[in-house]
């Protein structure tokens, strides 16, 4: 399969950001409506420390919910062991889990390898939640029932339009592209994303998994663009980028608005269901790359015990 050439990568993902801001520059944006108190329930949002992840933690405190961020329960989405670790520490606490939001990220890394030899942006962005899911997963079925489904919102971005899932080489070793790199990993959240909704609703359980696109919102993910990106964000994101609360409404909607009750499968931005990348309703891709993905993170046969 041709791959996308690092420049042709990089064109391609400032002309998707023009896009995107112009849209937001023309339309309304989404504000939350009043959501119902969420007393007695629990949510984890990983990268909840900052930016996106921040608000989305605040609002749904602020709305009675006891919220795990991963600053406070120790997680480092770079290591499948501190995933292991994290999950057996949540769930010694014999905590309920409603909402798992996985929204951290990293973004234009140099290449570099996490500790389990994973590119940074496959291995964070996406292996590590896709770990991190396979094993809260029976804690969110637990806390579902037929009145209250759990859910899980996934973030990706309008970066993933423009991504390619090179399954002969996932962890980009013989062609690195920082741009390209970051587009795989949020095709994939979407990929995965689609998929976990489909077992899911097979298995019966009452557990929705949805994909949240933010926007582009100024936040610190952009700390490793170049010095003209940074100095134009500085300028003009008063104007043009989102603040972080804005970015977060969508995510907070998803994980608790009753209008989404039972509802997966979605890919939401500004509020709204939209049509996300064609490739990422493609069944064949999406469980190939669940099944390397198993075996990648070590969990093969609970999946195909699962399937
Ligand atoms: N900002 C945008 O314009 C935009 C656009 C589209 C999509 N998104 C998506 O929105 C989500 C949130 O991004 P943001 O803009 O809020 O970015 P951000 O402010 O940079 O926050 C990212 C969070 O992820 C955490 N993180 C990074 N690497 C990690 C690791 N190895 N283990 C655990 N946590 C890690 C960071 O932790 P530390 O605090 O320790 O660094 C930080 O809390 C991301 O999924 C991003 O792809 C953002």
């Amino acid at each position: 399969m041709a791959v996308m050439s690092p420049l042709a990568a990089c064109l391609w993902t400032y002309a998707v950001g023009l896009k995107v801001l112009l849209e937001q520059l023309l339309r309304r944006r989404f504000s939350l409506p009043v959501l119902p108190s969420q007393d007695g329930k629990v949510a984890i949002v990983t990268g909840g420390a900052q930016g996106i992840g921040y608000e989305t933690a605040k609002h749904l405190s602020r709305l009675g919910m006891h919220v795990i961020i991963v600053e406070f329960m120790y997680l480092e989405l770079a290591s499948l062991q501190s995933i292991r670790q994290f999950v057996e520490h949540f769930k010694a606490r014999n905590l309920p889990l409603h909402v798992l939001v996985n929204n951290a990220a990293v973004m234009l890394v140099p290449q570099r390898y996490t500790e389990d030899e994973f590119e940074e942006h496959f291995g964070v962005n996406y292996l590590g939640h896709f770990l991190l899911t396979h094993l809260l997963r029976d804690a969110l079925r637990q806390s579902g029932s037929s009145d209250y489904s759990s859910r899980i919102v996934t973030l990706s971005s309008a970066t993933h339009y423009i991504g390619e899932i090179n399954l002969n080489d996932l962890q980009s070793r013989t062609s690195y592209s920082s741009h390209g790199a970051y587009a795989q990993s949020k095709l994939a959240l979407v990929l995965f994303s689609y998929q976990l909704q489909q077992r899911l609703a097979a298995e019966g359980s009452h557990v929705t998994s949805n994909v949240v696109d933010p926007g582009v919102v100024n936040t610190n993910l952009y700390k490793h663009t170049t010095w003209l990106f940074k100095l134009c964000k500085w300028l003009f994101s008063w104007l043009l980028f989102q603040t972080p609360s804005q970015g977060a409404s969508t995510v907070i909607y998803t994980a608790v608005s009753p209008s989404l009750e039972g509802s997966g499968g979605f890919y939401l931005v500004n509020g709204r269901k939209m049509k996300s990348a064609d490739i990422s309703y493609n069944e064949d891709l999406q469980r190939e790359l669940w099944n390397l993905s198993c075996k990648l993170v070590g969990i093969l046969e609970a999946c195909n015990k699962a399937s």
